[in-house]
């Protein structure tokens, strides 16, 4: 499997990238920083530089072509205002998407979060962030990928503990980054993981028994 990742430097997608490496699978790690290239490479992704605020579809779909999934685990971050939150976590979203699309990339996850079910319509720069989720993952959910969204709670950098919960009925918490990317390379490998809408945070089920009991009820359509 080959599995291009945008936001590839990023906390998530790194992890992700080692855990898709021990695994014998391949990554295409998108990054926007050309200095990032060998951080990436050296986790085992094939760097692709590509500002996906800045590029066009067709680039972005090149630069992704022959990948069996794409994920979206980028985002402008802590520090970005309003603006950012619309070019890059909601529209760098979207244009993946249409990317997956152009390039016939079959499946396509996407880190989202908890508060997307219900953004507030205020304009705090947290209302306007989850605003923007809320539209990239309805995007998503009307797409014809094989589409799965993972929205966590509070993302720590604690080491993973192994144990989580997962629900498709929305709560808050909080949960190690290490963890999330442990579900998304699982969910990644499990033909029952497209349309589904899943909260991750930390819990008491080891994340393959929490997995296997929601992969186990029927996927949204
Ligand atoms: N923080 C939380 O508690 C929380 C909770 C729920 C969900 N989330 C979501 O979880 C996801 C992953 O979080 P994380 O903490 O692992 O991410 P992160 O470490 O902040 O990494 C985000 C990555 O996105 C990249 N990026 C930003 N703008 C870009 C652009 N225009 N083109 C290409 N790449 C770009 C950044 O690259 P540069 O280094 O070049 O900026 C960075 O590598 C994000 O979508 C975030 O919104 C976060």
């Amino acid at each position: 499997m080959v599995v291009a990742i945008a936001g590839a430097h990023g906390k998530i997608a790194m992890q992700l990238i080692a855990l898709l490496q021990a695994h014998g699978e391949q990554a295409i790690g998108l990054i926007r920083n050309p200095e990032h290239a060998d951080d990436v490479g050296r986790e085992g992704a094939t760097p692709v530089v590509c500002d996906l605020e800045r590029a066009a579809v067709d680039e972005l779909a090149d630069a992704i072509a022959g990948a069996d999934a794409a994920v979206f685990a980028a985002g402008a971050g802590p520090g970005s205002g309003a603006a950012r939150k619309l070019t890059m976590d909601r529209d760098g979203a979207i244009k993946l998407l249409d990317a997956a699309r152009a390039s016939r990339v079959r499946r396509y996850l996407i880190v989202s979060s908890v508060g997307a079910e219900n953004p507030p319509g205020d304009d705090d720069v947290f209302s306007v962030y989850l605003r923007a989720k809320a539209e990239a993952d309805r995007a998503v959910m009307a797409s014809d990928r094989d589409w799965t969204i993972v929205r966590p709670g509070r993302l720590t950098d604690e080491p993973g503990a192994g144990r989580v919960r997962i629900d498709t009925a929305p709560f808050s918490g909080r949960v190690p980054r290490e963890d999330v990317a442990a579900v998304l390379a699982r969910l990644l490998q499990d033909p029952r993981a497209p349309h589904r809408l899943l909260y991750v945070n930390g819990g008491s089920q080891p994340i393959e028994r929490a997995l296997e009991e929601i992969l186990a009820e029927p996927a949204s359509r």
